[in-house]
């Protein structure tokens, strides 16, 4: 368990908003399968996201776009099989949240019922306000998502930071203002500036989690295969590297290559 918590009770939306109030900062980090969710979970991490990110680190396209339900739902089920502490949320794909809210409670409740996942995460402000209320509404909790949308890189064209003008600032305001006033529980910033983060996280009741979004976050997000140096072709200012996992990995996998070749492995030792 990890060194900032003896508390071994199963992470809920109720309790992220109680760390808010109490000024303790929440983690949360992206995974996609069983193995690392598992080690994760029991490293204490207080929220496993099940992004869709997963489009870039585990299956190589470019952007989040092509995934799908269905491999949302068997990313999600495989992190959920390994998961007894932290709060587990799947993200919903592009195209399953965009201005049909029957047909999107529709793919939410899919996706609650075949993950077995606490929460979902839905990228967008007043667009898809009525969808996420309809989903909200029958009795499924959703994390927000602001500021870089990755799902709308098409629209905006750029992964640059978002809403350094007042115009797109403002209306990111009145987004996360909205999202909060029909029942999110916490809202992720992507890449904004750390004063508007700052502004946001003290108007809003509910947690602001951060990723590029500064210091002033009631919590921070990484994706797995970028703070632990798998990836290393991705270095943003925001990004903090916490292992060269990459290098670990040649290694290992070279020196297994060497053996085999060299009729090293396996050995009497290691032979029926
Ligand atoms: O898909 C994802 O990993 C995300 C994080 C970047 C917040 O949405």
């Amino acid at each position: 368990m990890s060194t900032y918590t003896e508390d071994n009770r199963k992470v809920t939306t109720r309790r992220l908003i109680e760390m808010k109030e109490r000024g303790e900062k929440i983690s949360m980090l992206t995974a996609y399968d069983y193995s690392m969710a598992s080690i994760i979970d029991q490293a204490g991490m207080d929220v496993i996201l099940v992004g869709d990110s997963a489009s870039n680190v585990m299956v190589g396209n470019i952007t989040t776009l092509p995934m799908t339900l269905d491999q949302m739902i068997y990313h999600g089920r495989s992190v959920v099989n390994a998961v007894k502490r932290a709060l587990v949320v799947v993200d919903m794909p592009f195209g399953t949240a965009s201005g049909n809210p029957l047909q999107s409670l529709e793919y939410a409740i899919r996706m609650m019922k075949e993950t077995g996942a606490d929460t979902l995460k839905i990228e967008g402000g007043e667009e898809i306000a009525p969808d996420i209320k309809k989903i909200i509404d029958a009795g499924i909790p959703v994390m927000g998502h602001l500021g870089l949308m990755p799902q709308s890189i098409n629209k905006y064209g750029t992964y640059n930071v978002r809403a350094k003008d007042s115009v797109e600032a403002d209306k990111l305001i009145k987004d996360a203002l909205l999202l909060e006033s029909i029942g999110c529980y916490a809202i992720v910033l992507e890449k904004i500036p750390a004063e508007l983060t700052k502004q946001i996280a003290s108007q809003l009741s509910i947690p602001i989690i951060g990723i590029g979004a500064g210091p002033y976050a009631d919590g921070q997000v990484l994706v797995m295969h970028d703070m632990l140096g798998i990836n290393k072709n991705f270095s943003p200012k925001f990004l903090r590297r916490y292992a060269d996992l990459h290098s670990v990995i040649t290694d290992a996998v070279q020196n297994y290559i060497k053996d085999v070749k060299t009729s090293d492995f396996p050995n009497k030792e290691e032979s029926y």
